[in-house]
């Protein structure tokens, strides 16, 4: 088994780690419409299966990344300091430890445009933004594939956080995980439109990482899981290219309502929906009966999100008053 500091070891070569000032970047978030769920190797987050995500533009993260006097790492999240020793703080150090000059400590202000740990990807664009981050403070010039890799080190799905539009992850076959990275999907979508449901902003009982272990581990359909994403993954990448948005709505609603099904049958159970993520499902299917072309997907949360297109917006808003609308393509 390869370490996650090999994989960086092998990336950075023989780069120098000469810090260059302050280092501003911005990443979004992503929503996966064909889903990664469950891991071949945990300690690089290497997935069993591909995925396939659309980036949410304005929603995601901004950091600066910056030389700290120490003698800890300076965490800033939307404002507020993290003592060292909270979750989120020391997830952060542990993966900045990868990169980490001897002697170094880093100050990191992040502002997240997401409800942190809501079910909307705020680890994936946190920990793409470390990555972009890094490799602008020691000026490495990496190539996407080589940053995309470095981001899935902190989150295999921050792996697909550092392009917009479509992205594809390749869940690859190595073992050093060199295969496993993500690129954009060469395919435009103007009138695609993302609504953010939010239903409860509060952290989950079971984050997704335990979650897809848990599933791994424990639930008897989990074998079946790999040739439906292969199914999901060729119609879906089919269906974008010949802009069939009832398709594209399909596959990505019938994935996640899969996924869910795995998580009901993972033992003890994983049910992150709420009585309101059921009642916006039935609306949402009650909706599409009368013609209006409106579909959803949700990660490992309570949280729905809308997928529908650009000339169904003003109906959408209608009925789903207060909802964060995402234009992915600009
Ligand atoms: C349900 O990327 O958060 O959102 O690799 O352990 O950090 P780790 O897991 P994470 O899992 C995301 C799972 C998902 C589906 C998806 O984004 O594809």
């Amino acid at each position: 088994m390869t370490a996650p500091r090999e994989v960086v070891r092998r990336i950075l070569a023989d780069r120098t780690d000469q810090p260059k000032g302050t280092a501003k970047v911005y990443v979004p978030a992503n929503i996966a419409l064909v889903k990664y769920w469950g891991k071949r190797d945990e300690a690089l987050n290497l997935p069993v299966t591909g995925s396939l995500s659309v980036s949410l533009g304005p929603l995601g993260s901004h950091v600066e990344l910056s030389r700290a006097a120490g003698p800890a790492d300076e965490i800033r999240l939307n404002g507020a300091h993290l003592p060292a020793d909270g979750s989120f703080a020391k997830r952060a150090s542990a993966y900045l430890d990868l990169f980490r000059p001897r002697d170094f400590f880093f100050a990191v202000q992040a502002r997240n445009t997401v409800p942190t740990a809501a079910g909307f990807a705020s680890s994936a664009s946190g920990f793409a933004a470390l990555a972009k981050a890094a490799d602008a403070l020691f000026g490495w010039g990496l190539a996407p594939r080589e940053l995309s890799i470095l981001a899935r080190l902190g989150s295999g799905s921050a792996a697909r956080s550092l392009a917009d539009g479509f992205v594809e992850w390749h869940a690859g076959q190595a073992a050093d995980g060199m295969d496993s990275y993500a690129e954009r999907v060469a395919a435009e979508w103007p009138e695609l439109r993302v609504g953010a449901l939010v239903l409860c902003a509060e952290e989950k009982p079971v984050g997704s990482r335990a979650g897809m272990k848990r599933c791994v581990e424990t639930c008897e359909f989990y074998r079946e899981w790999p040739a439906r994403v292969a199914r999901d993954l060729a119609e879906l990448k089919a269906a974008i290219a010949r802009k069939d948005f009832a398709a594209l709505g399909a596959i990505a609603e019938g994935n996640a309502l899969a996924m869910h099904a795995l998580m009901a049958a993972t033992r003890p159970p994983l049910l992150y929906a709420l009585p309101e993520t059921v009642a916006a499902m039935r609306t949402i299917w009650a909706v599409r009966a009368t013609g209006l072309p409106l579909w959803f997907t949700m990660d490992a949360g309570p949280n729905v999100k809308l997928l529908f297109e650009a000339k169904d917006e003003a109906r959408v808003r209608e009925m789903f008053p207060g909802i964060d609308v995402v234009a992915p393509f600009g």
